[in-house]
């Protein structure tokens, strides 16, 4: 069987999609933050506030190779940048990952980032946000799948979307 590695900007749904799809395929899931947290007892946000973006990145690509490498999850929700990496592009290729990007509208991205608990300091602020969400959307555009989401699409029906659209 197949990966499926859910992606898209931050706020999309990744984890929440991700967990739903595991349940409803009666397999495991791997949130690569939480992941990224676990190991180095800091989540993402504060690494890259402690450290810089570039220092992120590099945890995070040593991340999901491992993810990749030891873990027999079947379905693995990425960050919001990690799919603009070209190295973990290929890491994904290199371990026949199916890819789906969730594709969703900026303001709903937004408005879940301003009401969240959690900082995301790469989106400090809408104009940055922005700038940001347009300028990844050509890579998100080649993962294996798109997925466009409503904001009045739940969950369930996502990850059953996800489920008829990759291989059984
Ligand atoms: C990031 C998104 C975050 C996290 C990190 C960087 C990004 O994950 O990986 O703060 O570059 O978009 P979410 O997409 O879960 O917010």
């Amino acid at each position: 069987m197949r990966r499926i590695v859910i992606l898209g900007f931050m706020a999309c749904g990744k984890t929440t999609v991700a967990k739903e799809l595991a349940r409803q395929l009666d397999c495991d899931f791997v949130d690569l933050d939480s992941f990224i947290t676990e190991r180095h007892g800091r989540s993402p946000a504060d690494i890259i506030q402690e450290d810089g973006e570039e220092q992120f990145r590099e945890l995070e690509t040593l991340a999901l190779r491992d993810v990749l490498q030891n873990k027999d999850a079947r379905v693995i929700a990425l960050g919001g940048g990690t799919w603009t990496i070209p190295a973990n592009r290929t890491l994904a290729a290199l371990h026949n990952c199916e890819t789906v990007w969730l594709d969703v509208p900026f303001e709903v991205c937004w408005n879940r980032i301003v009401a969240a608990a959690t900082a995301r300091p790469l989106a400090p602020d809408r104009d940055t946000a922005l700038a940001r969400y347009e300028s990844r959307r050509h890579d998100y555009a080649v993962a294996d799948h798109a997925i466009a989401i409503t904001p009045t699409d739940r969950a369930e029906t996502i990850a059953r979307q996800i489920s008829r659209e990759t291989q059984p």
